[in-house]
């Protein structure tokens, strides 16, 4: 049994230093560049978010440092080590979370463990702790069906959390929720990230989300994927989501993305919309008679 599974949910600050240096990925070999060396350091128990436009190779940052997709240059290290395949000191949650329908619960979250091997006892023991932390105690026993979609999200949190990862890396895990149901995930997640300490990877598409949470917000720059902007956000948390200090920092992290979306517009009209010169219109001065 490894270290990571017998270990209980605890807070870890010495370890979850995720390094990603000089990243560049291709899907094919003529294929466009979609990283262009991507170089992210996540210290241990810090909250990173990722934003930027769509396609801007988000959930390829991800993946690479999921393990699920591999680089073509540069190195992803945690704590010291490569990564070079998925591992339990690395835990994904995804916007569609991936449970198994036929089980409850803390069946889904005792899953994993139960693959590992660990034994019944002590898996109950670490569901319901995995459970209460996301405040699920009491639906244990709920099909994934019976659950609303907050819940399943919380559900899915809890099997990440069980194997004590060093790090979550979460791709839009909120983006489906209705707005409440996703203020109080925030509220819940900043609460098990500071009991736990698990530094945190996190991508989304909402402004305010990323600076609501984020310790750094990073800004892509697309085509090719590159680190535009990297904005710290240094307001103590738990945040007050209704300060005036988040408000004023979210207007400055949507000036700098719609400023790259802009850019990207205009660079993709440039390269593939450039209408051809039309000879046959005449000039906009041309008379064109004195009409009906
Ligand atoms: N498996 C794949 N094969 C080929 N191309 C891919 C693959 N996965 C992603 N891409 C391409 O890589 C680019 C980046 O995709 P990625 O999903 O990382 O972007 P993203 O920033 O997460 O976008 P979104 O905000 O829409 O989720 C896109 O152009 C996408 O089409
Ligand atoms: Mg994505």
């Amino acid at each position: 049994m490894s270290a990571f599974v017998s270990a209980p949910i605890r807070r870890v600050t010495t370890r979850g230093n995720l390094q990603l240096s000089a990243v560049s990925k291709r899907f094919s070999k003529r294929g466009a560049l979609i990283l262009d060396e991507v170089t992210l350091n996540c210290k241990p128990g810090e909250f990173v978010v990722v934003v930027g436009p769509t396609g801007s190779g988000k959930s390829t940052v991800l993946n690479i440092a999921a393990g699920m997709l591999k680089a073509d240059q540069g190195e992803v290290t945690l704590d010291g080590e490569p990564v070079s395949a998925p591992g339990p000191d690395r835990a994904v949650v995804f916007q569609e979370h991936g449970l198994f329908p036929w089980l409850n619960a803390e069946q889904n979250v005792g899953f994993g463990l139960k693959m590992r091997g660990v034994s019944k006892s002590e898996r109950n023991d670490r569901v319901q702790e995995a459970l209460q932390m996301v405040h699920l105690a009491h639906s244990a026993k709920k099909l994934i069906h019976e659950m609303s979609g907050g819940m399943r999200q919380r559900v899915a949190i809890a099997r990440a959390l069980i194997l004590n990862p060093a790090v979550l890396l979460m791709d839009e895990p909120f983006a489906a929720l209705d707005a409440q149901t996703r203020t109080l995930m925030h509220e819940q997640l900043q609460e098990i990230w500071q009991e736990t300490g698990k530094t945190i990877l996190f991508i989304t598409h909402s402004v305010g989300e990323a600076v609501r949470l984020a310790d750094r917000v990073i800004v892509m720059h697309a085509h090719p994927g590159r680190v535009r902007k990297e904005i710290p956000i240094e307001l103590p948390h738990p945040r007050n989501f209704d300060s005036r200090d988040i408000n004023d920092i979210v207007r400055h992290v949507r000036t700098e993305i719609e400023d790259e979306v802009n850019r990207v517009n205009k660079h993709l009209a440039e390269d593939f919309w450039k209408p051809e010169k039309r000879t046959d219109l005449g000039s906009a001065d041309r008379n064109l008679g004195s009409g009906i």
